[in-house]
């Protein structure tokens, strides 16, 4: 058994705030205790300090707060970032799919998944629902690399039996083939599976078929895709299927609309498509780099809201700018006023852990800090760079937590702890 103590100030956002005026914790000088990589107690220090009098205390600098949870990003794009002059149609065609083909070859698999998986943890994300490429062998280099750092990642195969000559599966061989990863990986480590069709448009209809018929056959398993991005892919999608009332209905149809599903973007989403989501308990990954990035539009925060809609934030690597979930909550509240929402920094920093782990099945374990979960947290530096130091200095928490997700990034990472050890060190890397 090791059991360590960690003296810092604490804050964590375990549920939506808008729901709960219990949910924001903060101990200014707080006491997390952690027993073999579980958060066994947490509260003021004063107060907790003498049930573990004589035992030694790590003091950290700075602020302690649950490792984010992306949830929605692409391994295989972080070399594809910034990507100039396409909207997402064409910036697929002209950029993604070619640096996916060469995922066929898992020695690049495995080192970009390593490459990957150090950049998410530099920036304090220690759990992540991620899309890879249509080849197996993308699934396992990351599941591997994941399975060495012990880090929470959920992960499938992309079906695409309609994508490019050389990127496309069959619908047989992308079912068979998911059933051997879902065999392979189950219950190791952290690692969670995803049926991942990437897009309406790149599967036909007997490969979202078999999407729900996997779905139904594994009730441990998401179900990961791309929902209503832009406006060009909304007016194919109502082309190719005259008969769905509308982009989530073609996926309802199939069987692949409910608790255990995760949408990216829903940028485009008419009140039906809200009130069904609502109903089925699906959730979105709001994704504001990317909507920016590829000009697909703002997300609409008051119809989501209106609808009671679950909700999570993703960084969508490569379409996405950043891979800090700090800087994307930055962004969230940028793009939520555009369309004249105020998004709350507490309910910024909810979705980005206890939001995101609740849309990937995880909440139970990582997302709040709360005695029972893992240990995965990270240390920010309020005065990580001279502007911010300027910024939060005698400022209210509220005030520091805002300015940090405006003008933070990696650099206001200082430590990133996985099951209550460190995994990143700014001062060290
Ligand atoms: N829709 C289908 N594929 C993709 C992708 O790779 N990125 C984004 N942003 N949207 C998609
Ligand atoms: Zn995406």
């Amino acid at each position: 058994m090791t059991l360590r103590l960690f003296r810092a100030e604490l804050l964590s956002v375990a549920t939506d705030p808008r729901d709960d005026p219990e949910a924001i914790r903060h101990e200014p000088d707080g006491l997390l205790v952690v027993e073999d990589g579980l958060v066994v107690a947490r509260g003021d220090h004063a107060t907790l300090a003498p049930r573990y009098a004589g035992l030694p205390v790590e003091r950290l600098a700075g602020i302690v707060v649950p490792g984010f949870v992306d949830a929605h990003v692409h391994y295989p794009q972080m070399d594809r970032i910034a990507s100039h002059g396409e909207q997402l149609l064409d910036w697929l065609e002209r950029h993604i799919f070619p640096a996916e083909m060469a995922f066929a070859d898992p020695v690049h698999a495995a080192s970009v998944a390593d490459a990957f998986l150090t950049e998410l943890l530099r920036n304090g994300t220690t759990s992540a629902l991620v899309f890879p490429t249509v080849h197996p062998g993308s699934v396992d280099a990351l599941f591997a690399a994941a399975l060495d750092r012990r880090m929470r990642i959920v992960s499938g195969k992309v079906l695409m039996d309609l994508g490019p000559k050389d990127l496309r599966d069959t619908p047989e061989g992308a079912r068979a083939d998911s059933e051997e990863l879902i065999h392979r990986w189950r219950g190791r480590g952290r690692l969670g599976y995803a049926v991942t069709p990437r897009f309406a448009l790149t599967s036909s209809d007997e490969q979202l078929r078999q999407a729900g018929a996997l779905l139904d056959a594994h009730p441990d398993v998401l179900l990961h895709t791309h929902l209503a991005e832009n406006k060009y892919e909304c007016a194919a999608v109502a082309e190719r299927f005259p008969h769905a009332h509308d982009y989530l209905d073609v996926y309802d149809r199939f069987g692949l609309v409910g608790p255990r599903s995760v949408f990216a973007h829903g940028i485009h989403l008419p009140d039906r498509s809200c009130a069904r989501l609502a109903a089925a308990g699906a959730g979105i990954a709001v994704c504001p780099t990317s909507n920016l990035f590829l000009g697909s539009g703002f997300f609409d925060f008051g119809q989501a809201d209106a609808h009671r809609l679950r909700l999570g934030l993703g960084s969508d690597i490569g379409a996405g700018t950043s891979f800090s979930l700090l800087h994307t909550a930055g962004v969230a509240y940028q793009a939520a006023l555009a369309r004249e929402v105020r998004l709350d920094p507490f309910r910024a920093l909810y979705l980005a852990t206890g939001g995101s782990a609740a849309l990937l099945g995880i909440a139970d374990r990582v997302g709040g800090l709360l005695p029972g979960q893992e240990a995965d947290f990270v240390l920010l530096d309020d005065a990580a760079t001279p502007l911010l130091a300027r910024r939060t200095a005698g400022a209210d928490l509220a005030t520091r937590l805002f300015a940090m997700q405006v003008l933070g990034d990696d650099r206001t990472v200082r430590r990133t702890y996985v099951m209550g050890e460190c995994a990143w060190d700014r001062g060290i890397g």
